[in-house]
């Protein structure tokens, strides 16, 4: 069966350029997986003291993490970082000991912005947390988006330019997902 990827936008805001880019990007082409948005927005601050009895938005969203087989994270990138909404998300699924839901599993990252970077600085940064959690993540191509008037068609969709460079990039990471769950 499918392999599930749990898809995650560190941007809470509703019209949110990376929410748009994850919704274009699970529209690819990609035979195989299985694509669910696991949101973010509902979850308390991390707070070790809540261990005790774990409020139910966090049980929910650990579950969700937990069950997932790889991961796609679609961020914004916040004072040249990680916005602090996805870093607590990661944070809580993280924990507690010795129930860390990201561990031994592939994942996916990359970011849009209207500046003219493409989230490098963010990417970099949440390679770092990725490898504190235990994902795996995919090596390339590495993705920079700058988001400007004509990068979505009227459907949402990429421009032909970015269509095809991402569905290059999805071929890959499917590849190599399948590899990593086996
Ligand atoms: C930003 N933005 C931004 N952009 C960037 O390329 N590098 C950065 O370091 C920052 N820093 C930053 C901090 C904060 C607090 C905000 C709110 C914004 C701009 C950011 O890329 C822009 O607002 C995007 O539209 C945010 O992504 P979403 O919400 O559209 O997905």
């Amino acid at each position: 069966s499918d392999i599930s990827v749990a898809v995650i936008v560190g941007s809470l805001r509703r019209d949110s350029i990376n929410r748009k880019v994850a919704q274009a990007v699970t529209r690819l082409n990609a035979p195989g997986l299985a694509f669910t948005f696991v949101e973010i927005g509902d979850l308390p601050l991390y707070n070790a003291d809540f261990e005790a009895a774990p409020p139910p938005a966090v049980a929910s969203f650990r579950q969700q993490i937990a069950t997932a087989q790889a991961f796609l994270f679609v961020s914004p990138e916040y004072n040249r970082s990680v916005p602090g909404v996805l870093k607590n998300a990661i944070d809580i699924a993280s924990k507690p000991n010795g129930h860390n839901g990201w561990g031994n599993k592939p994942g996916g990252l990359f970011g849009a912005t209207p500046g003219a970077i493409g989230t490098a600085v963010m990417q970099s940064h949440l390679r770092t947390v990725m490898g504190g959690v235990g994902v795996t993540v995919f090596s390339g191509p590495e993705i920079y988006l700058t988001v400007k008037d004509d990068f979505f068609t009227e459907n949402g969709d990429f421009n032909e330019g970015t269509h095809r460079f991402l569905q290059g990039w999805m071929d890959g990471y499917a590849a190599f997902v399948k590899k990593m769950v086996g």
